[in-house]
């Protein structure tokens, strides 16, 4: 029997890694981890506990508060993949607003913040078979897993498919205020000081821009198959 693996995909914003790493982790029977939903997760309850915007006095409140905010993963049979709960509740719906997307990558940017949501994520990943996505993925949280990609597109592909999201799901945004917002969390994620978004070395990149979710399905299990039998 093979050994199961971690597999860390990084990139910016929208480029189509929970997408990937869904199907992935349904074609290896691996777990699947957002990373991005536990720091989308906490930025909602520090917006709706009115801890935002952070200043001394409420960041030392939050440091405090952080321990016993519970964030778990449950799988969803239906869709095939686990869903995030802040204390209990099942919050996919709401950590995906543009409020929360317009506060997330500042409250990423907090150390202790990162330091815990770290420690949830190696804790989750014990048993390896996992696919894991996010920014800091390959480079902090699993330097050593098996294998690593990066995703790329450019910014305007990117907002559009992160828009016709929105108007499936009847929500009304600007084309530009998402491009906007990708382009701002792009700068905040890649030039913050605790683990910025970096290619690590041994990452394979993929610039998706004129790929289809399938083609760029095809082209990673090839990946899976020549270099781990899988
Ligand atoms: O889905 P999308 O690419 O828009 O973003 P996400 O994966 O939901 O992540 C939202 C934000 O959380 C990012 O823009 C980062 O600021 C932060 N994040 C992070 O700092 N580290 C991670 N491992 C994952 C997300």
């Amino acid at each position: 029997m093979t050994d199961k693996i971690i597999i860390a995909i990084d990139g910016f914003a929208s480029t189509g890694k929970s997408t990937l790493a869904k199907r992935l982790a349904k074609h290896l029977n691996y777990i699947y981890v957002d990373s991005g939903s536990m720091y989308r997760a906490i930025t909602y309850y520090a917006l709706t506990n009115n801890y935002l915007p952070f200043n001394d006095t409420n960041l030392s409140d939050f440091s405090k508060k952080l321990p016993s905010i519970k964030l778990n993963f449950v799988f969803n049979s239906n869709l095939g993949y686990s869903e995030i709960f802040l204390n209990g509740n099942n919050v996919e719906k709401e950590i995906r607003s543009i409020e929360v997307s317009n506060h997330v990558s500042s409250v990423a940017t907090v150390s202790f913040i990162r330091k815990h949501m770290v420690n949830l994520q190696k804790e989750i990943s014990l048993n390896k078979g996992v696919v894991m996505d996010g920014r800091d993925i390959g480079s902090v949280v699993f330097p050593n897993a098996e294998l690593k990609l990066f995703l790329n597109a450019s910014a305007e592909v990117r907002a559009k498919r992160r828009h016709s999201e929105y108007i499936k799901q009847n929500v009304n945004v600007d084309y530009s205020e998402v491009l906007n917002n990708l382009k701002t969390r792009d700068l905040d994620d890649s030039n913050r000081h605790d683990s910025p978004l970096i290619v690590a070395n041994d990452a394979i990149e993929i610039d998706n821009s004129f790929m289809t979710i399938n083609e760029q399905l095809i082209f990673v299990k090839n990946i899976l198959k020549d270099k781990f039998n899988l």
